[in-house]
């Protein structure tokens, strides 16, 4: 789990003690049946997370984080599942050091040693362990420690739907903020060692199919091409393609020996009914975070009306607004305000999530800039991704009405400062972006 990066402010440090507990209580209630240490969950000491976790009785496992004073594990090493006639032996392991008043992380390639062997002795029929130490770290762990079957790695933020296979070990990670879930499907072979990733092989067998659908295609255009230049051209990517088949690599056939796995990606979006219980308890960290919470009457009142008005002052700091802007860009100013950037803070203010310190910054103006907001109840008429947010401040450029006192080429490297690719994943392809903005 992960709530968040050292503290930067106390309203920073409340909220995420506050979600912290949220997700520690959500994760009890939705019957997790073994959760492990992050770096995240560690920002408050050991302390406030073992008394969270017995608070709320969430079964956290951890191997390796331990009181600094006694050296004593904070949680139990390991757990033991039973379904149907397996037996699950399931630890966990943190993969940083970590400097905590109350509390220390230690090397994890030796309580992972510990651990296997204790579970080998109590003959367990598979071994899982979750791993907050991101993907490659827990494939390099596992190779330094045999006996794990199956890890659920995290931290690297990685989606990985198809296994790895390392020796006899499967790993999957299923990306980050509870965005997805990473299902994991098992056709147990009887007396069956190691793993066959039958998703990943379909997968990988219908990609070379359809690569050797277009090396036919090519083939055809060569022979019917006439022109040499373009025939050269033809057999250059035909050959590229050949190449791409050749380095495909298909995961082995399941030769009997192994148990068939399939990984698949389910994405949490509103298509899924939230649980009526879990769904009132995140209402209820929403309502602490919401406007009424803020101590500011205006705030409050502004939020509650249409945000499109909110234009309380006419500058902020060195930012002077897209309505100043508009004044003497008339064309450029109506071309934005067809964009959703024009509206990006409305979609926050409906789903009452614009108090929420996760959210604020990449839908409002200069957020995290000298001069610029500092927090969400410090918006003001800085509200959407308005022209300062790409061209910079403007006060300097309004008075001067100068070309260099201004940002007159925002670059692509800007854009990635928002739509960053956790928050689009993948979807932001600047070339195809950029044209959907164009003001010029
Ligand atoms: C008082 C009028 C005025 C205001 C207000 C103003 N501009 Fe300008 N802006 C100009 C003029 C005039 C030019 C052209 C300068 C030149 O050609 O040398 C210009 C040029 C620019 C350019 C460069 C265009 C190019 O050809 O390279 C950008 C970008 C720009 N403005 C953005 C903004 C933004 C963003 C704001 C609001 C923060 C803003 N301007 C506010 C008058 C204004
Ligand atoms: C300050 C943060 C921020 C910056 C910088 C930013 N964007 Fe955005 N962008 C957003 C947000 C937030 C939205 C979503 C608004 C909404 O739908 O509510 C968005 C939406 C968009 C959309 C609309 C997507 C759609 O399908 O509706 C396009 C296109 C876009 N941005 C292009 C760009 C480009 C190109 C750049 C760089 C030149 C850029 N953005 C810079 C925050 C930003
Ligand atoms: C790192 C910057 C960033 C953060 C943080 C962020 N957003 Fe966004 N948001 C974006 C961008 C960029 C888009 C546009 C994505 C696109 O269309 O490609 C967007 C789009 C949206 C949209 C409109 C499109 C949609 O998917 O419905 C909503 C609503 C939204 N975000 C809400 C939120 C909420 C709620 C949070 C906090 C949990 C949040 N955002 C945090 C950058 C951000
Ligand atoms: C999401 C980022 C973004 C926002 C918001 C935005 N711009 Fe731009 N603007 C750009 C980019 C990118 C260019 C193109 C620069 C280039 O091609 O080098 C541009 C170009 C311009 C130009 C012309 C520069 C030229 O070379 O001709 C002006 C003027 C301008 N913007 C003004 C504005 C004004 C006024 C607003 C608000 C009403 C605004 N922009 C909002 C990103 C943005």
């Amino acid at each position: 789990m992960i709530f968040g990066r050292p503290t930067v402010s106390d309203r920073e440090a409340q909220q995420r003690k506050i979600k912290g507990e949220l997700l520690i209580e959500a994760s009890a209630r939705m019957g997790v049946q073994a959760l492990t240490v992050g770096e995240g969950d560690l920002v408050f000491g050991v302390d406030w997370l073992v008394g969270m976790a017995a608070k709320h009785g969430a079964p956290y496992v951890s191997a390796n984080v331990v009181r600094s004073d006694s050296g004593a594990l904070i949680f139990p090493e390991s757990v033991i599942v039973q379904v149907g006639p397996r037996r699950y032996g399931i630890t966990g392991v943190t993969g940083h050091d970590i400097a905590l008043q109350d509390g220390r992380v230690e090397d994890p390639i030796a309580a992972l040693t510990r651990v296997v062997a204790r579970l080998q002795a109590d003959k367990v029929d598979f071994i899982v362990l979750l791993a907050h130490t991101g993907l490659d770290e827990a494939k390099a762990l596992v190779q330094l420690v045999p006996g794990v079957d199956l890890v659920f790695a995290g931290h690297s933020r990685r989606h990985q739907e198809d296994a790895v296979i390392s020796g006899s070990t499967a790993l999957f990670e299923a990306g980050s903020r509870g965005k997805h879930v990473g299902e994991v499907r098992i056709d147990f072979t009887e007396g069956g060692h190691g793993w066959a990733d039958e998703a990943g092989r379909d997968r990988a067998l219908a990609q070379k199919e359809q690569l050797e659908r277009q090396l036919r295609r090519y083939d055809e255009q060569i022979a019917a091409e006439d022109n040499e230049s373009a025939k050269q051209r033809l057999v250059r990517v035909r050959d590229f393609t050949k190449t791409k088949i050749e380095q495909t690599e298909i995961p082995p056939t399941d030769d009997g020996k192994g148990h068939r796995l399939r990984g698949r990606r389910v994405p949490m979006n509103r298509d899924i009914v939230d649980q009526k219980e879990l769904g009132a308890l995140v209402d209820s960290y929403l309502a602490i975070l919401g406007p009424g919470n803020s101590g500011n009457k205006l705030e409050d009142a502004l939020a509650k009306s249409d945000v499109r008005r909110v234009e309380v002052r006419d500058s902020y700091g060195d930012y002077v607004t897209a309505r100043a802007c508009m004044g003497c860009h008339k064309e450029e100013h109506k071309d934005w305000m067809g964009t959703s950037h024009s509206r990006a803070y409305a979609g926050l203010v409906k789903d009452q999530r614009h108090f929420d310190l996760d959210c604020w910054s990449c839908h409002v103006t200069g957020a995290g800039t000298k001069g610029g907001p500092t927090g969400p109840g410090d918006v003001g008429p800085l509200k959407n991704v308005q022209c300062e947010s790409c061209h910079g401040s403007g006060r300097a450029h309004s008075l001067s009405e100068a070309k260099a006192d201004i940002v007159r080429s925002p670059t692509e490297a800007l854009c990635l400062t928002c739509h960053t690719e956790e928050q689009t994943e993948g979807r932001f392809i600047y070339s195809e972006y950029l044209p959907k903005i164009d003001h010029r």
